[in-house]
């Protein structure tokens, strides 16, 4: 009698750790679905030698705000186009989504760009240039036009689906270029100093919108800026890099909320790490 209920007890006990056991793969496996990115040291040297990256290692999850700031050279329009894929590493691995780069971006509409110069087709009125991507993928134009016009309301531009892209000013050009971006609803969006070359009025106006933006399609953004007041206005999480050949020296969490008003920017938390930044960057 006494045998069997250690036979039962144990019984149970096994049960109780597979159980455990299948718990703890279930989160390992919800941990790796989160993963968007992952750099496992990777590091790239050009064939002329220059070395752009060092022993990069970073995880990105769902639906984060990472931006990029680091001095000029550092690697980070390398980084950008080896996640995008036309890039090899040469050394380490990347994964977009759990799959190597290439075959990520071959396969999918889930990755967009965004860069500095809005890369417009001059010849193409603005609704012809944001449906582009829909275009050459065989949509049918009813669709392409449908969905234009709501990306290019998003941006507030529905009254200029018919202007060439020279009569616009640089602003409107990159709402024109993020509308381009969003139309196939990437999950994973890269952009590349894209309001470098804004005044400082429309740069804030557009960081505004491009929040709603990521908070309304729960998209991942990275984001490439030298300007530490819009990394720690725009991200969840900053990569500071350090001079060529570039390394991560630090990833600092921006630790508030959302939705970031113009106040803000003029709190003692922004500056303070705004302050705590640029000192990274320095050192
Ligand atoms: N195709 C290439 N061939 C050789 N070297 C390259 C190539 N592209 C970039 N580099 C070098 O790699 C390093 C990193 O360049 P990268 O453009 O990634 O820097 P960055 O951080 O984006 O700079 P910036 O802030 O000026 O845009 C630099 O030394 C650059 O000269
Ligand atoms: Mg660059």
């Amino acid at each position: 009698m006494c045998f069997f209920r250690f036979i039962i007890v144990k019984e149970r006990m096994i049960t109780l750790e597979l159980l455990e056991l299948q718990q703890i793969e279930e989160i390992n496996a919800l941990e790796e679905q989160n993963t968007v990115v992952k750099m496992d040291h990777v590091s790239k040297t050009y064939q002329n030698g220059n070395i752009a990256v060092s022993n990069i290692n970073l995880t990105i999850r769902e639906g984060e705000f990472l931006s990029f700031v680091g001095p000029s050279g550092c690697g980070k329009s390398t980084i950008f186009k080896m996640i995008s894929g036309l890039v090899e590493p040469s050394k380490g691995s990347i994964e977009i989504f759990g799959a190597p780069p290439k075959k990520f971006r071959e396969n999918s509409t889930d990755i967009a760009f965004v860069f500095q110069d809005s890369t417009l087709l001059p010849w193409r009125k603005v609704i012809d240039n944001v449906m582009l991507p829909l275009e050459i993928r065989g949509m049918p134009k009813k669709v392409c036009v449908e969905k234009a016009y709501q990306v290019l309301e998003l941006v507030g531009l529905k009254n200029y689906i018919n202007v060439l892209p020279r009569h616009l000013s640089g602003g409107m050009k990159m709402r024109v270029s993020i509308a381009r971006a969003l139309i196939s609803k990437p999950k994973l969006l890269l952009m590349d100093e894209p309001f470098g070359a804004l005044d400082e009025i429309t740069r804030q106006n557009l960081q505004y919108e491009l929040l709603n933006i990521w908070k309304k399609h729960r998209m991942t953004v990275l984001f490439i800026t030298h300007n530490v007041f819009e990394a720690v206005y725009l991200s969840t999480k900053i990569a500071v890099m350090t001079p060529s050949p570039g390394k991560i020296a630090s990833l600092v969490d921006v630790p508030f909320s959302y939705s970031r008003e113009d106040e803000f920017r003029n709190t003692h938390e922004f500056s303070d790490l705004v302050a705590k930044v640029s000192n990274r960057l320095k050192h």
